[in-house]
């Protein structure tokens, strides 16, 4: 019967000429095959919907050829709300709650491969489930200042760590048929000014340091899209910049994807016509503006590029361009065969939320054993500090998320308390004037505003009465404490914390302060309290995560993909260079000396230094060696040391390899980090870790002939726990 249908079928097909499918509409066709055939079936009009928003967050396909829309969606931690068509505001969706997944900072401090593949196939598969193709991250750009407000959303401060962790999560993401949009390109080091500064840097430290990640995320990463930064580079907007978009990216890196501007990123049409721009996003318009029939026909790659193409005055070149990638994209993507469906805010994407923010959390400092949190000695325990109730999903900037659910710190650690039988006590201790403005009802109580002396006294006062105090404090994500839009105004601490800290150790020195950051804070009383966890913004299982880290369920592993200097002055970015410039210019006068390169430059000792982060048992390092005393150009050597654990509980190192030049043309950092492993050990257990070195590890830029050179000579290979604390030296030459 069903053969007897089909051939039915085929011949009604014949008889009323049915066409064959159109090669672009066939998976098996190439898929540049599919988008010749595509581009050369379009209209003019078709091409030039086709590169500018239709909305907030999306862009036309073709209607006519059966071509779906662009779906993007912020991006970088989770998916964002539905929001309304022309605004950013909810659209009031009840099935759009997301997984929150820790902020980037976090992730980079997992210094776990793994971790980042996780990340991306979980933000993946949520991105697909709400029928997004463009995920708006991850972001990597370079961390020059602690002041920076969006470090939160990079990856800290080393290119090559950046790039290590940028390239699953791309991956990852893209295995779901979403494309990753790496953000943002270029050089987007401030929010200050962010929309127009001109970021004048020599061509070292722009290959050497602000590059690499963005060149990992492309040439291996393969990330399908990325979006320009809304600053100026050589006195040109990055989203419409010949040197970033069409030299280095589209020319030197080959990159076949889309160029999609940030939000109101595209400031001129024949710029944008000729600097490398694909795709135009969030210029401004409310949709409705008087008298337009559409108001995202005025955006400078609708009708003002209509009118040239029409007046003759630019030919098609440019245009078939940006439509063949936006194809491409579209066939990776949406159209291409076999996508997976995805999955939404499920139980499995919160356990990968979980395990990433507990191989990220760093513990910063512990004398006397004070953590994890003994129940034979501490009875009850006291929890203070705003950030231990305050929803960190919530604020930031585009980042912010409308959550399925977020565990807070004190949720997390009174349910856990609960278990080891140990009573919670809670003070806010302190408050940000929002929180302080509100009574309990959320009506605003302006006599409560700065009334901080009062939350400390109560919370000293308890502290007494406490086997224990865990501080929760930190910054926020309010405007200037980590939030898109603005930077921080000092490295200190907001709302008196300082003060308050320095009194509850005073009441109590068996204290552990949490801190939940994207960015080093100073640390005044650093050596008046025992214990310091850095517990970032770890998303929707915040609480349980810190609780089990706390609590030694898990053992801490993260380690700081940042420096915490002492003060400002010890940032190569304050020192030398500027922040955040005159208001046109910032000049990067510190060149490569970003972060451990500065420190180590001047012989700084930070707060806590790039690479650190402590366990609660301890490894030793022994046996380091070097397979070959020379390396040949083309070579490659191997660094191997055995790590044993040799303390009491299971847990996991994460071991770094740096090179120095002892001998160089051009001035060189004191060492760079070129290699990592994390290796879990069980008590007693050892493992050889092997590094690889290539040329690769030994180049630096070269500016005067604008290439990567690795020049003959000696070199060390330095086997490190941290950038701080070396543990084997190993002299080797290139010959
Ligand atoms: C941000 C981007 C974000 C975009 C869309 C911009 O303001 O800089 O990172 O993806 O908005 O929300």
């Amino acid at each position: 019967m069903r053969k007897v249908m089909l051939t039915f079928a085929i011949g009604l097909m014949a008889a009323v000429g049915v066409a064959q499918t159109p090669d672009y509409l066939n998976p098996q066709k190439p898929i540049e095959e599919r988008v010749q055939d595509a581009l050369h079936r379009m209209t003019l009009d078709e091409k030039v919907a086709m590169i500018h928003a239709q909305s907030k967050f999306s862009s036309p396909g073709v209607p006519r050829l059966g071509i779906p829309e662009n779906w993007t969606t912020d991006g970088p931690h989770g998916i964002r709300q539905e929001v309304i068509w022309d605004e950013w505001g909810g659209a009031g969706w009840t099935n759009d709650s997301c997984t929150a997944l820790p902020a980037l900072t976090c992730l980079a401090a997992t210094w776990n491969e793994q971790m980042s593949h996780l990340y991306g196939r979980t933000i993946g598969e949520e991105a697909r489930y709400r029928n997004k193709n463009i995920l708006l991250g991850p972001g990597c750009n370079i961390y020059r200042t602690p002041l920076n407000g969006r470090n939160f959303e990079y990856l800290g401060e080393d290119p090559y760590l950046a790039s290590r962790m940028v390239v699953p999560y791309i991956k990852a993401v893209q295995a779901n048929g979403v494309a990753a949009c790496v953000k943002h390109y270029a050089l987007n080091n401030q929010e200050r000014w962010r929309g127009h500064i001109n970021v004048i840097v020599d061509d070292r430290a722009l290959h050497e340091i602000y590059l690499p990640a963005f060149h990992a995320a492309v040439t291996e990463g393969k990330a399908w899209s990325i979006m320009g930064a809304y600053n100026q580079y050589k006195g040109q907007q990055c989203c419409h910049n010949q040197y970033l978009l069409n030299d280095i990216l589209k020319r030197d890196w080959k990159f076949d994807g889309v160029v999609v501007s940030d939000w109101g990123g595209t400031h001129d049409t024949e710029q944008a016509i000729r600097n490398g721009l694909d795709m135009e996003f969030g210029s401004w318009t409310d949709g409705m503006s008087s008298g337009v029939s559409n108001a995202y026909d005025y955006y400078y790659m609708a009708n003002p590029y209509l009118e040239l193409l029409r007046s003759g005055k630019v030919t098609t070149a440019e245009l078939d361009d940006k439509v063949s990638r936006i194809l491409r994209l579209i066939f990776r993507t949406n159209m291409a065969p076999n996508r997976p469906l995805g999955s939404f805010a499920t139980a499995e994407h919160a356990l990968a939320a979980r395990t990433i923010a507990e191989e990220g959390i760093v513990l910063l400092k512990n004398d006397k054993n004070t953590l994890p949190i003994d129940p034979t000695r501490v009875r009850r325990l006291l929890v203070v500090g705003e950030n231990a109730t305050h929803p960190m999903t919530i604020g930031g900037g585009s980042s912010s998320l409308k959550v399925k659910y977020e565990v807070s710190p004190l949720e997390g650690i009174v349910e856990r308390a609960r278990r080891a039988g140990i009573e919670v006590v809670y003070k806010t201790g302190y408050a940000s004037p929002a929180v302080a403005a509100q009574d309990v009802k959320g009506a605003v109580a302006p006599e409560k505003i700065f009334d901080l002396a009062t939350l400390r006294a109560e919370a000293v006062e308890a502290a007494r009465e406490a086997d224990m105090v865990l501080f929760v404090g930190g910054l926020n994500k309010n405007d200037g404490q980590d939030c898109e839009g603005n930077d921080r105004e000092s490295m200190a601490l907001p709302y008196e914390q300082d003060a308050l800290v320095e009194a509850l150790a005073k009441a109590n020195p068996n204290i552990a302060v949490v801190i939940i950051s994207g960015n080093a804070v100073a640390m005044p009383w650093v050596k008046t309290v025992p214990a310091i966890i850095e517990g970032w913004y770890c998303g929707t299982e915040a609480g349980n995560a810190l609780a089990r880290v706390a609590f030694g369920d898990v053992n801490p592993s993260g380690k700081l993909p940042f420096t915490f200097p002492q003060r400002l002055s010890d940032v190569g970015a304050h020192c030398l260079g500027e922040h955040p410039g005159d208001s046109i210019n910032v000049r990067y006068n510190e060149s490569i000396f970003v972060g451990y390169r500065f420190a180590d430059s001047r012989n700084i000792k930070p707060l806590f230094g790039f690479g650190h982060g402590l366990s609660y048992t301890k490894f030793e390092y022994y046996g380091a060696k070097i397979s070959s005393p020379t390396i040949d150009a083309d070579g490659t050597i191997t660094v191997s040391v055995n790590v044993k654990n040799v303390g009491k509980c299971f847990g996991k190192e994460v071991v770094q390899l740096y090179i120095a030049d002892s001998q160089s043309r051009l001035v060189r950092p004191a060492k760079e980090l070129k290699g990592f492993r994390k290796v879990s050990l069980l008590p007693g257990e050892t493992k050889t870790v092997e590094f690889t070195i290539d040329r690769s590890a030994l180049s630096y830029y070269d500016d005067s002939v604008g290439k990567w050179v690795a020049e003959p000579g000696e070199f060390t290979a330095i086997v490190a726990a941290s950038s701080t604390d070396p543990k084997a030296a190993l002299k080797f030459s290139l010959k």
